[in-house]
């Protein structure tokens, strides 16, 4: 497979009511090619359009992922499962400056949403994806969740937890390359982004380097057309280079 542009026709996106997460069922509500998304979140649709079907979901348990699951019809087929849930601080959990201020319950809470949930929607989604064409598993991930990249320190949870992410992504694209044999795992890196996810950091930024949804998600979308099977695994920039772990 060259260029995926032509074969995404069907779509899941979970956190989409996220900044990214909706920006991206805005991208596809403007393409033709697409059938049907299928939008899953703890908030309301925000998109009335028949192509966009909608669900409650909170990523946070197990038995609502296997539920929504078990609900939606046998016959269903996504050739895109895109993950743009996550968090980086809540009104109570801000990312840790020092060991000092870790705590336990919070390292769980990073873990949970952004590393075991994209895992958890893959064991239960995965019978969604085809057997006989190509499909695409993807993630947002962080560049912060690279081992080899971090210089600043600090952020355990939020850094550990995007690792972990990694980590499964590349151990989901081993599984897969044996069961779906044309599914491509991967990892994104949105590029910094002006959302409710980075908003208190956003004055460490330059004005001109920080992408508004709409833009991270054009680069993004540049990505998910340009990967091959042989990329299965990797995490990738916004910009397509490959972050390594
Ligand atoms: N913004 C950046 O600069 C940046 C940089 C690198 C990586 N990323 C990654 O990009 C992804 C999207 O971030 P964003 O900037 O779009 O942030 P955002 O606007 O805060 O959206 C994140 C979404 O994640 C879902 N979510 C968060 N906590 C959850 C919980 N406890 N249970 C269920 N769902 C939860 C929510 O979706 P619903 O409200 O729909 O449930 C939320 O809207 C995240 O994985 C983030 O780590 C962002």
């Amino acid at each position: 497979m060259t260029s995926n542009s032509n074969s995404i026709k069907s779509v899941a996106i979970f956190g989409s009511n996220g900044s990214i997460g909706s920006a991206f069922i805005k991208h596809f509500l403007n393409q033709s090619s697409i059938k049907y998304i299928y939008s899953f979140s703890r908030a309301v649709n925000n998109f009335n359009h028949p192509k966009v079907h909608h669900y409650f979901l909170d990523i946070s348990d197990e038995k609502s992922i296997s539920d929504i699951a078990d609900e939606l019809p046998d016959d269903l087929n996504f050739d895109l499962i895109l993950i743009t849930s996550g968090f980086l601080h809540t009104e109570v959990i801000s990312p840790e400056k020092s060991v000092r201020f870790i705590s336990q319950q919070n390292l769980l809470d990073y873990f949970n949403i952004n590393a075991i949930a994209p895992l958890l929607i893959a064991k239960y989604f995965s019978k969604f994806l085809p057997k006989n064409s190509p499909s695409i598993f993807a993630a947002l991930s962080a560049r912060v969740g690279s081992i080899g990249d971090n210089k600043l320190g600090g952020w355990y949870g939020y850094r550990a937890s995007k690792a972990a992410l990694n980590m499964f992504i590349k151990t989901l694209s081993i599984e897969f390359s044996l069961a779906l044999k044309q599914s491509i795992v991967i990892g994104l890196h949105p590029g910094t982004v002006a959302s409710n996810l980075s908003k208190p950091f956003l004055s460490n930024y330059k004005k001109n380097s920080v992408f508004s949804p709409e833009e991270s998600v054009s680069y993004l979308v540049k990505v998910l057309n340009s990967i091959t099977e042989n990329d299965s695994g990797k995490i990738f920039a916004w910009n397509g280079s490959e972050i390594i772990a």
